[in-house]
């Protein structure tokens, strides 16, 4: 034995192959379990996919790059968990592709802002952030007052499905009309259904623009509805513990 281990000692190449051997036993053992295991991500009550309004957001909100300066996971630090609320559980990011957790906080963690302000609030500070914090170094987002495209939402929706996200034969056919509901651009139209497939969703128009759909609208709908989605008072936390 003794004699066997100085050969792979001395010899760098053999050592490399043993070595690599070993390491993906390891990795193997650690990885291939999670993709039999139903539980890797624990279901959590109020989760859904995100509403063809709040996507189109989402996409400017990644398209912009928010996330180099912002974060949305909080973790299980006490003082993350006073200042932003319960952390983040794998649940809240199951639908999106790409998560958003992000690796750096030039500004606040943002997992649970929605309706930690009023739209107006939002609208205000993406048009000028110095306006409502003076020290703020967030740039000016005003150019987002432009008409949004949506002719796309159905294809978002269709992609999203297509890596796993359970969006509904409904919820693609009517993907351009839920977006303009949702945004307060079809008043006259119930909403009830929008409401059934999207539960939680915030209606309204969000940046007092009422006649049209703007890029502004979507990214605030997104924001408003950040970590509103799972209850938990109604959470025990001894579930989530693995
Ligand atoms: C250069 C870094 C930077 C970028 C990029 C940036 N922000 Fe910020 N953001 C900040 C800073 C710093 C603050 C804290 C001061 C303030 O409120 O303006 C902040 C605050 C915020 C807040 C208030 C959070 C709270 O809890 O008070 C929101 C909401 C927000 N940003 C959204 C966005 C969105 C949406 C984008 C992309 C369109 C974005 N930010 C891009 C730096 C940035």
């Amino acid at each position: 034995m003794k004699f066997s281990h100085a050969i792979i000692e001395k010899n760098v190449i053999l050592m490399a192959v043993l070595t690599l051997i070993t390491v993906s036993i390891g990795g193997l053992v650690q990885i291939v379990p999670l993709f039999t295991v139903e539980t890797t991500i624990e279901r959590v009550e109020g989760m859904r996919p995100y509403s063809p309004l709040e996507l189109a957001g989402r996409n400017i909100y990644i398209r912009e790059g928010c996330y180099v300066c912002h974060s949305q996971q909080i973790r299980t630090f006490k003082d993350e968990v006073e200042r932003y609320g319960h952390y983040s559980l794998a649940a809240e990011s199951m639908f999106d592709h790409p998560f958003q957790w992000g690796s750096k906080r030039t500004g606040p963690d943002l997992a649970r802002v929605g309706g930690k302000y009023s739209n107006d609030w939002h609208v205000a500070h993406l048009n000028n952030p110095r306006a409502l914090v003076p020290e703020s170094i967030m740039p000016s987002y005003a150019f987002l007052n432009r008409p949004l495209t949506f002719a796309d939402a159905a294809d978002h929706l269709k992609t999203l499905r297509a890596v796993g996200v359970p969006y509904s034969e409904d919820d693609i056919a009517n993907a351009a009309s839920d977006l303009k509901l949702q945004a307060g651009a079809l008043p006259d139209a119930d909403s009830a259904d929008l409401l059934a497939r999207y539960p939680k969703a915030n209606l309204g128009d969000f940046d007092g623009k009422p006649e049209q759909v703007t890029e502004m609208d979507a990214l605030v709908a997104y924001l408003q509805m950040l970590g509103t989605l799972v209850d938990f008072t109604k959470i025990n936390p001894d579930d989530l513990k693995q």
